[in-house]
């Protein structure tokens, strides 16, 4: 059960960063998703548990936890067309991997997903760059014409 003590352990670190964005502004009020460990496989399933909550489930950054984050989560559905209309693959997932790093890391605002993906997938990094590739290939899906 070691895989899934991970689990925990990284939906708790997303959880702790959503409760610590909360506190700074206690108005707002936090709803928090039920968290389950996910298949490497579906893209979708992946968004929808650990991303929705702050980029929408439409990608649009309107999650719930969005309106207590000092940085607002970027509108993914508009990556391609900011970028003269290309989806900039090779960027995404140098995010997700954790190469490239976001000016809103400074604040914890977006999680470093490489290391969560790598406690959930038990260190193996086949899996790891199969999460990227198919979460990658969702938001890509999301972008609008
Ligand atoms: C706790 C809130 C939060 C969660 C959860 C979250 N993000 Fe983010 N994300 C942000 C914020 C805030 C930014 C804006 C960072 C900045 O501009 O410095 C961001 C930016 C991004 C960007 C950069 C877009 C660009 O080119 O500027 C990508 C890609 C992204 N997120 C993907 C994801 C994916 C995929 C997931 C799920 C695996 C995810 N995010 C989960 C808050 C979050």
């Amino acid at each position: 059960m070691r895989a899934h003590r991970s689990v925990w352990i990284a939906l708790a670190a997303v959880i702790a960063m959503v409760m610590m964005a909360a506190a700074q502004q206690p108005q707002k009020e936090i709803k928090h998703v039920t968290i389950r460990p996910t298949s490497p496989a579906s893209g979708q399933e992946m968004y929808k548990t650990y991303c929705a909550v702050c980029h929408g489930t439409d990608g649009k950054g309107n999650g719930p936890a969005a309106d207590a984050l000092k940085v607002p989560p970027t509108d993914l559905t508009a990556l391609a067309s900011k970028n003269a209309g290309k989806y900039p693959a090779l960027k995404v997932s140098a995010i997700l991997s954790g190469e490239q790093v976001l000016a809103a890391h400074g604040s914890k605002d977006m999680p470093i997903w490489g290391h969560l993906f790598r406690s959930i997938s038990s260190g193996h990094d086949s899996e790891v760059q199969q999460r990227v590739t198919n979460l990658n290939k969702y938001i890509e899906s999301l972008q609008k014409k």
